[in-house]
C-alpha cells in the first residue's frame, strides 16, 4: 500500500521540524501545539516576514523565543526550502492557496498547489535527513459532494474540475501529485525517501490565532450574520482546528502512520448548525427559519454570491448528508475528536473576540478567551523573533 513501504531512514528521532504556510489558520495551531507539547525546534516559513499583521502572533507563543525560527520562502520558488531543510527530520507542508472565488482557477489554485508540493518534496529528498513529510490535503481530495456511500480513505474526488469547485480540484491535484512524486522516487531510488502521510481535514472550524477570517470561518460567519438569507439543504462535514493540528503531530510521531487519514468529526446540516449556534448565541440575525427548495437555492446563490459559492451550492444542495468513516485516524493515531458543539461555539465567540461581530452574549456563558496578544509581547518578540533563517548552527543554541 502507498506510503507503507520501508523507507531509507532507520531512525525516526525528531529534533527539528519545518512547517510551511506558518501564519495560516491551521499551521498556527500546529506551531502552538509543537511549542507547548513537544520539545522540537520549529522552523516556520512565511511569505512575507515583514508583515507583522500575519506573523506577530507566532512569536508570542510559549517557548517561541527558544525554539521557533521564522524564515521567508515562497512555495513557488524552486529550492526555496533547501537551506532551511538542512538537519530537519519532519516537514509539515501546510501552505496552499485556499479561496473559493478566483478569476483564473488554474493560475491561482491548481498551479501553485502542485508546484508548491513538488518544490517542498524535492527539497525534502535533497536534504537526505527528512524522514517524514506530513501533507495537509483535504476531504475535498476525497469527495466533491455527498453520496449514498460512506467515504473512506480509498475514495478520490473524480468530479471536481476547473469549472466545478476548482478549489476542491486543486486539493485533488496537489495530493495526487504528491503521491505520484513519491511513487516515482521509490522507483528511482529503490526505497522510499521518507514516510509520506496526508491529513485530509473536513471543513475546519474553531478559534483563530489572528483576526484574518479564514475561508471556512467565513461560511459560518455568513450564517450567523444572516448574510445567507435563507436556510438551504446543505450538509457540512466539520472538524476542529485544534484536532487537525494534533492529527498532524500524531502522524509525525507515529512511525507506523502511513497513507491518507480522514480527519473529520461530524456532519451537520445547515439547520442543525443554526440550531446549535442559537443555543449560545441567540441574538444574531441568522437566515430565515425556512428551508427553501433546492432549485430556488441555486437561483438565489447565483444572484447573491461569488462564483465559488455558486458552484458549491449548485453541486451540493439537496444531495443529502456527507457520510464518512474516521476509524483509521482514531484507531491508528489515537485521535479523539472534541464535540462539534464546542468547536462551533468557540468559533462564534472568536468572531466576537476579533471584533467581527458585536458582543451580545448573555452573562450565563463565558467563553474562555485565549490569551490576547499584547503589544508589549510583540515588541519584545521583535528583538529576537523576526530574524530570517540563516544557514548557521542556530539550532545548537535553541535546542
Ligand atoms: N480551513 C479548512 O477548512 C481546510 C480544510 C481542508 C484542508 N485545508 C488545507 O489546509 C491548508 C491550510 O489552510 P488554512 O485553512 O490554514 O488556510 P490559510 O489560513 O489561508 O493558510 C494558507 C497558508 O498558505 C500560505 N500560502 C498560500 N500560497 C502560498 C505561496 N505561494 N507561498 C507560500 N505560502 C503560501 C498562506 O500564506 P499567505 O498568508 O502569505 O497568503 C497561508 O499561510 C491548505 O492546504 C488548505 O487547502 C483547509
Amino acid at each position: 500500500m502507498r506510503g507503507s513501504r520501508r523507507f531509507s531512514q532507520a531512525n525516526e528521532e525528531i529534533r527539528t521540524v519545518l512547517i510551511t504556510g506558518a501564519n495560516g489558520f491551521i499551521a498556527s495551531h500546529i506551531i502552538e501545539q509543537l511549542l507547548t507539547t513537544t520539545n522540537y525546534n520549529v522552523r516556520a516559513s512565511v511569505r512575507n516576514i515583514q508583515d507583522t499583521s500575519k506573523v506577530a502572533h507566532l512569536v508570542t507563543f510559549p517557548n517561541a523565543q527558544r525554539r521557533l525560527r521564522l524564515f521567508e520562502a515562497d512555495i513557488l520558488d524552486e529550492g526555496a526550502f533547501d537551506n532551511a531543510m538542512k538537519d530537519v527530520q519532519v516537514v509539515f507542508h501546510v501552505a496552499a492557496p485556499y479561496f473559493l472565488t478566483v478569476d483564473n482557477p488554474y493560475r491561482e489554485l491548481i498551479e501553485p498547489s502542485e508546484t508548491g508540493t513538488f518544490n517542498v518534496l524535492t527539497s525534502a529528498i535533497k536534504s537526505g535527513r527528512v524522514h517524514t513529510v506530513v501533507l495537509t490535503s483535504s476531504m475535498r481530495a476525497i469527495a466533491d459532494r455527498p453520496r449514498e456511500k460512506e467515504y473512506t480513505e480509498d475514495d478520490w474526488n473524480n468530479e471536481s474540475n476547473l469549472k466545478r469547485n476548482p478549489y476542491f480540484y486543486s486539493k485533488v491535484k496537489a495530493e495526487r501529485s504528491a503521491w505520484d512524486f513519491y511513487e516515482r522516487s521509490i522507483r528511482l531510488m529503490g526505497v522510499a525517501p521518507f514516510r509520506l502521510v496526508t491529513i485530509n481535514p473536513a471543513m475546519v472550524i474553531g478559534p483563530s490565532h489572528t483576526k484574518k477570517m479564514n475561508q471556512s470561518a467565513r461560511v459560518l460567519f455568513d450564517i450567523i450574520k444572516g448574510e445567507i438569507p435563507v436556510q438551504v439543504n446543505l450538509s457540512f462535514w466539520l472538524v476542529d482546528v485544534r484536532d487537525v493540528a494534533k492529527a498532524h503531530i500524531l502522524a509525525a510521531q507515529n512511525p507506523y502512520a502511513s497513507g491518507r487519514y480522514i480527519c473529520a468529526s461530524k456532519t451537520l446540516s445547515m439547520v442543525e448548525i443554526i440550531s446549535l449556534l442559537k443555543q449560545r448565541f441567540p441574538d444574531y440575525k441568522y437566515p430565515w427559519s425556512l428551508t427553501i427548495p433546492n432549485v430556488a437555492a441555486k437561483i438565489v446563490s447565483s444572484m447573491r454570491n461569488p462564483a465559488g459559492y455558486v458552484s458549491y451550492v449548485k453541486t451540493n444542495v439537496g444531495k443529502g448528508a456527507y457520510k464518512f468513516n474516521n476509524n483509521k485516524i482514531r484507531n491508528e493515531l489515537g485521535l479523539e475528536f472534541r464535540a462539534v458543539e464546542e468547536s462551533l461555539w468557540d468559533q462564534a465567540a472568536d468572531f466576537i473576540r476579533w471584533g467581527h461581530m458585536p458582543d451580545k452574549l448573555s452573562n450565563d456563558w463565558a467563553y474562555r478567551v485565549p490569551a490576547a496578544i499584547k503589544d508589549a509581547d510583540v515588541a519584545r518578540a521583535y528583538g529576537w523573533g523576526f530574524n530570517n533563517f540563516v544557514d548557521d548552527d542556530s539550532d545548537k543554541d535553541i535546542g
